[in-house]
């Protein structure tokens, strides 16, 4: 006869209980931006998600392209409404209708994009927007869920909304975390209609902003090595900001009557250029400690075992045309470069190893532009200023792989790459009579001059089917003349 002791029991209740919705298992996602110049097709980009199986992908809009790209490959879909559409959406019923059937149920057929989950706004809240967005959140949100609803979506898709610290402030201790008092009664609204549809609370989290704003921000408590200033909170002690960050949140839900509520975590990463503390061995210690951190299902101490929902990494690929107000990081915060290759060795966690590079790439021919050592370089001022208010000079700047490529270099640099962005058209190359066009790569050390991408693919063959449509037109006309001429 079986004998089931105390022990067997409460290990069966223990077991019983991970098995349900108290335990998580946190999946590894990645954010996939698209401000860049050099742009790889979104087919080329989802096959690189799925070599990495990488399993969910959180978008900033609802790119059909893209959409397309990701039907049939089993891979989970975050789609996101842009702040400045919030409006129009929260304006009427039928805006929202428009939206669901064009840019969601349409590319949800069998086979198709599995979109899980629509972020309302990106982070619609932070005060440096005096408000102009938050108005236009919670209508919205009502009128999408209406249009879920009506499209028989609204079980399957859940809305979130992406908020960071600044929607709670930052207190000296997490167990202080509250929303900030202008947002009480939009917050509580909002986490009452998250709360209703199950849905999780997106936070985007950024240690390397903390460090990089404020000089007596301790290193160390921005990885996740142990630190020699932990922060003591009580009973709870805190070794590093990811967590310090996250309670500050569960405090902040706490005290609104939200403590169950579950945490995703919508963006956090490390940039790899544009700042001393942006470089390869910080981004991949930072992203290695966070992967690991999040798996080993720890949580934090307000939330012990209880690790967030899902973690989207920022960022999948570099992003060369985003604004670099924030800093020259900006543009550099992708585990892969602009075209896909990895730049540090980082095992997700996916059973996968280390990352796996994109392939078939459809680069441009292997030349560059570079400044004419026989001419005269001094009024190459104002050429190395267009040039760099187009292309991507960031890494020629302090913190950056091309800082002490010396004066030539920077010129060269700067042609090079203006003349990729033109797709390496002869006449890009000009300046004046300045630029010259080589074969010989002229990197140096960790200073890499770029081959653009050729993302011209997907146009080339939509070309070929217009074509062929041309083509099949002509020989049906070509038939009907005939038995046209036949039949007369
Ligand atoms: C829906 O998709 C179209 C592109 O197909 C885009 O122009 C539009 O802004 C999208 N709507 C929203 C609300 O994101
Ligand atoms: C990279 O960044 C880390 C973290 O800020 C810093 O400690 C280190 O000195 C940097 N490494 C280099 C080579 O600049
Ligand atoms: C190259 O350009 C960068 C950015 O303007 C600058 O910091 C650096 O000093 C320049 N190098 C030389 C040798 O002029």
């Amino acid at each position: 006869m079986p004998r089931i002791n105390y022990y067997h029991l409460s290990l069966i209740l223990l077991f019983l209980l991970l098995r349900s919705s108290l335990f998580v298992e946190s999946a590894i996602g990645v954010n996939w931006g698209t401000i860049a110049s050099h742009k790889v097709s979104p087919p080329v980009v989802v096959d690189l998600l799925r070599q990495n199986k990488i399993p969910k992908v959180k978008l900033f809009d609802s790119d059909p392209e893209i959409l397309r790209a990701l039907m049939g490959s089993g891979i989970e879909v975050m789609v996101g409404i842009p702040n400045e559409v919030l409006g129009s959406l929260a304006s009427s019923v039928s805006a929202s209708d428009a939206f669901v059937v064009q840019n969601i149920s349409r590319f949800m057929v069998k086979g198709g994009a599995d979109i899980r989950y629509i972020a309302v706004g990106n982070e619609p809240f932070l005060s440096s927007y005096q408000g102009q967005f938050q108005q236009y959140v919670l209508p919205a949100m009502s009128n999408i869920q209406q249009s879920l609803t009506k499209a028989n979506l609204a079980g399957y898709i859940k809305l979130v909304v992406p908020c960071n610290a600044d929607a709670y402030q930052s207190p000296s201790l997490p167990s202080q975390g509250a929303f900030r008092a202008d947002l009480t009664q939009l917050m509580t609204q909002l986490l009452t209609f998250l709360n209703s549809n199950g849905s999780p609370f997106l936070v985007n989290i950024y240690p390397f902003l903390s460090l990089y704003q404020s000089s007596d921000f301790p290193q160390d408590y921005a990885f996740f090595e142990g630190s020699t200033h932990p922060v003591v909170d009580g009973s709870n002690v805190y070794y590093n900001a990811f967590d310090g960050n996250y309670d500050t949140l569960v405090a902040a839900l706490n005290k609104l009557g939200f403590g169950q509520m579950p945490v995703a975590i919508g963006e956090v990463g490390w940039p790899t250029e544009g700042a001393p503390s942006a470089n390869l061995s910080a981004a991949r210690a930072f992203n290695e400690g966070l992967i690991n951190h999040v798996l080993s299902n720890k949580g934090t101490p307000l939330r012990p075992g209880v690790p967030p929902v899902d973690v989207y990494l920022f960022s999948l690929l570099d992003e060369g045309q985003k604004s670099v107000l924030p800093g020259n990081f900006e543009r550099h915060w992708g585990i892969f470069s602009f075209d896909g290759q990895a730049k540090y060795p980082l095992n997700l966690g996916l059973g996968n190893g280390v990352l796996k590079n994109a392939k078939n790439i459809n680069y441009l021919p292997a030349r560059w532009c570079v400044a004419n050592p026989y001419k005269d370089l001094d009024t190459a001022g104002n050429h190395i200023k267009l040039a760099c208010d187009m292309a991507d000079c960031t890494t020629l700047y302090y913190g950056g792989s091309c800082n002490a490529i010396g004066d030539k270099g920077n010129i060269s640099y700067a042609f090079n790459s203006y003349y990729q962005l033109q797709k390496q058209d002869a006449k890009s190359c000009d300046f004046d009579g300045l630029g010259m066009i080589t074969y010989l790569d002229p990197s140096v050390g960790d200073c890499h001059f770029l081959v653009g991408v050729d993302d011209n693919v997907n146009a080339g063959s939509t070309a070929h089917r217009v074509n062929f449509g041309f083509w099949v037109l002509g020989l049906f006309s070509m038939f009907v003349y005939i038995c046209t001429c036949g039949f007369l």
